[in-house]
């Protein structure tokens, strides 16, 4: 008889403050931040370079992605857009998954990251030597696996996959009669469960930023604005998700700021997207949900304290020293490819399908992508 081994507790993470991170980062002038803009500039031309950013970073580099070339979008889609730019080296202004992911899926390019130490609590809380195991257990189970994870860990997996369509993979597998085994994040593992039905046995990870967002506060700032449309990460608690208006990966969400007739929004994720969703929808009010704490109290304040130590010197650092350049071992690499490549394929077919209806699903229509590095 074979005795499976019962959910794992996984390591506890001691998240650094944000608020530390933030006060740590160095004070520019004006002239000086002009400098050392330039000199980035200056540095991507000569290294044939591009930046590849989320949306949870500083807006000042954000904007210089977008000036120069790069790029600003949710995880799924930076992998993409790394993918098929032609730069030769990218340098990833996020946390390591993220350039792991760029690694993985182009060996031939130098893969930077702009912030040597970014990590994520949901990487964190799944390391390989535990899950690898866990996944031995469960043979007849399909491993699908957050792209918040390890290159080692996306090598045991089956698939990878994001936010943006983790619904609608899992709903897939299900309907082909697949059981789950899912990692690491427990709120979206239990969202995505509730939403397609599917037998799915859960990783009990959390990521330190949505899992701090409070339901009850959360409700009765709605009641306070019966106008405001609420929009939630689906990393996010239950009690979140249920206020929620919309509920979807963060290019998403911006795409609801934009559509959605509301003037105001109260929004459950990180704030470093209100840059990107006030530019694309000029006008509109926007309100961070409430969180565990207030001031020197909450531990992340809805800042990702690893997002935020991307910054302008550090970047400008990586790329004159070049350190920060993720390696990822090539046997390692060659089976985490196929998850992710996997993952890149089925979000392909998405679009196709949206497109023939006249309706783009991800962030990232295919006319667009034709177009990278051209
Ligand atoms: P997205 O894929 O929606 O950008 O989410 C990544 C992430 O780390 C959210 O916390
Ligand atoms: Fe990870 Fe959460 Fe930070 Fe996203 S916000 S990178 S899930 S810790």
């Amino acid at each position: 008889m074979s005795h499976a081994p019962a959910i794992p507790i996984v390591p506890v993470i001691e998240a650094p403050s944000t608020a530390e991170i933030l006060a740590r980062a160095p004070l520019e002038t004006p002239a000086e931040h002009a400098a050392l803009v330039a000199k980035i500039k200056r540095l991507l031309k000569q290294q044939d370079a591009v930046i590849v950013a989320h949306y949870y970073v500083h807006e000042d580099i954000q904007r210089l992605a977008e000036e120069t070339g790069g790029y600003v979008s949710d995880s799924l889609d930076m992998a993409r857009f790394g993918h098929e730019h032609r730069a030769r080296t990218l340098v990833v202004a996020g946390v390591r998954f993220m350039g792991e992911t760029a690694k993985i899926l182009n060996p031939e390019k130098r893969v930077l990251m702009a912030a040597r130490d970014a990590e994520c609590s949901l990487d964190l809380a799944c390391p390989a030597e535990q899950f690898i195991p866990f996944c031995d257990a469960y043979p007849e189970r399909t491993v699908v696996v957050y792209s918040n994870t390890s290159a080692a860990v996306k090598a045991r997996a089956d698939w990878v996959v994001t936010s943006s369509i983790a619904v609608k993979l899992v709903k897939y597998l299900k309907d082909r009669g697949e059981k789950i085994l899912w990692a690491p994040d427990r709120h979206l593992g239990n969202y995505i469960q509730q939403a397609t039905g599917a037998d799915m046995l859960i990783w009990p990870g959390a990521c330190v930023v949505h899992e701090a967002f409070k339901g009850i506060a959360l409700g009765a700032l709605k009641a306070r604005h019966p106008g405001a449309a609420v929009l939630v990460h689906p990393e996010s608690p239950a009690s979140v998700i249920a206020l929620a208006d919309v509920v979807g990966s963060t290019t998403q969400l911006i795409q609801a700021a934009r559509d959605l007739p509301n003037k105001e929004f109260i929004v459950a994720t990180d704030t470093g997207i209100f840059y990107k969703m006030r530019q694309a929808a000029p006008g509109k009010l926007f309100m961070e949900a409430p969180t565990a704490g207030r001031g020197a109290t909450c531990e992340s304040c809805a800042h990702c304290p690893w997002m935020a130590m991307n910054n302008l010197t550090a970047l400008a650092q990586a790329l004159e020293t070049g350190a920060n350049e993720i390696q990822v071992d090539e046997a390692v690499r060659v089976k985490a490819l196929r998850a992710t490549q996997r993952m890149l394929d089925f979000a392909d077919g998405i679009d196709a399908r949206a497109a023939g209806q006249g309706r783009p699903v991800s962030g990232f229509a295919k006319g667009e992508r034709r177009q990278l590095g051209d």
